[in-house]
């Protein structure tokens, strides 16, 4: 638990820093400097730390996120070997989840599944192919809604989609958004953009905020709020059918009263907030042959430190030095 109260309960592991896309938001079109491979967790220490979480902590949730986690060779085996994992009190499994960019999906969808991986979101940003070459600076929106499907066909259920809407660039096509999910059976969600791009692409007016979003949806369907309980995502029905959609306000509205997630890099750097300026070396306290105690206490430490949220639109903001594909998402 941390001062505030909030108590931890997923973890989101960043398997990687690489990503096969250069999306405008995240990352400068060369790339970004990688983590040496030697550097980046191996999946027996991924798994050290996912099992503490796990069996001391309770942690009831695990995401794998990157860069793009898809990128990392071998990657059944680790959602594998981390399924396995149980709580000790409560022998229940972890829910292991997983956000891609969806375009290595139509290979690995039926793996992934089969390995115990439980849910999938995937970022999409426009449905336009010109616009998703410019976005992601890959011309590859083809393979990705192939990739969507492959994730339906094998049954993941719900497939969320993760826009990031931009004032400018993708804002007109929200309703395209909401068509599609209808049509292919997954649930759109509407994330206002955050200032963790590497090219200082963010500004307060390319957000839009998520109550404009809903107001242009409302438009046109009859909308029904849908409770949310710990999704960062306010969710609604369209209609009376049994589709939804969610914005996730993570500026306007965010949701750091309620969180309950810590993160660690690919290079095994544990972080209590995506905005945080601190991180704490759980790498070198595994590689010098520290024990779990040590590690745990390490972590526990970390939590007791945590702020209370982020500051963004406030003059006390400061950006975290390091990128979303460098964090994890
Ligand atoms: P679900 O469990 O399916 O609801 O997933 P999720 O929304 O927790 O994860 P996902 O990776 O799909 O992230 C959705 C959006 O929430 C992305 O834009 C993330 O960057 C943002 N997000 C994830 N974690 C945090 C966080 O700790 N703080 C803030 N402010 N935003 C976050
Ligand atoms: N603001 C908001 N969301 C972002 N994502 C990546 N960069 C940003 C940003 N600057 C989203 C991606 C992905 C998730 C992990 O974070 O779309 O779905
Ligand atoms: Fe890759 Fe995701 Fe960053 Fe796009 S947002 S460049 S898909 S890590």
């Amino acid at each position: 638990m941390d001062s505030f109260g909030r108590v931890v309960k997923d973890l989101r592991i960043s398997i990687t820093d690489r990503c096969n896309f250069r999306c405008l938001y995240c990352m400068p079109a060369e790339g970004m400097q990688w983590v040496r491979r030697e550097d980046v967790l191996t999946f027996e220490e991924i798994v050290r730390i996912a099992r503490i979480g796990v069996e001391r902590y309770g942690f009831d949730g695990i995401r794998l996120t990157g860069g793009e986690p898809t990128v990392r060779a071998q990657l059944p085996l680790l959602v594998e070997k981390l399924s396995s994992l149980r709580n000790p009190l409560t022998s229940k499994p972890v829910d292991i989840a997983m956000t891609t960019n969806g375009a290595t999906l139509s290979t690995l969808a039926e793996d992934l599944k089969k390995a115990g991986l439980n849910r999938i979101n995937i970022s999409l940003d426009t449905l336009d192919r010109k616009k998703f070459a410019q976005v992601t600076r890959r011309d590859q929106l083809l393979k990705v809604i192939g990739g969507i499907q492959a994730a339906k066909a094998v049954g993941f259920d719900p497939v969320k989609l993760n826009v990031v809407v931009m004032r400018g660039i993708n804002d007109d096509e929200i309703l395209d958004f909401i068509e599609f999910g209808v049509d292919l059976g997954v649930t759109p969600r509407f994330i206002e953009f955050m200032p963790l791009d590497a090219d200082d692409a963010w500004s307060e007016n390319k957000v839009v905020p998520s109550d404009e979003i809903v107001d242009i949806i409302a438009s046109k369907y009859s909308l029904t709020k849908i409770n949310n309980g710990s999704d960062p995502a306010s969710r609604y029905r369209l209609g009376d059918t049994n589709h939804e959609f969610g914005v996730i306000p993570t500026v306007t509205e965010p949701f750091c009263e309620s969180c309950d997630r810590v993160r660690i890099t690919a290079e095994g750097q544990f972080r209590t907030c995506l905005f945080a300026i601190e991180e704490y070396d759980l790498r070198e306290i595994m590689r010098r042959g520290g024990s779990d105690d040590e590690l745990a206490a390490e972590m526990e430490r970390a939590v007791g430190l945590k702020w209370a949220g982020h500051q963004i639109g406030n003059v006390n903001f400061l950006r975290p030095n390091r990128s979303m594909s460098q964090i994890g998402g």
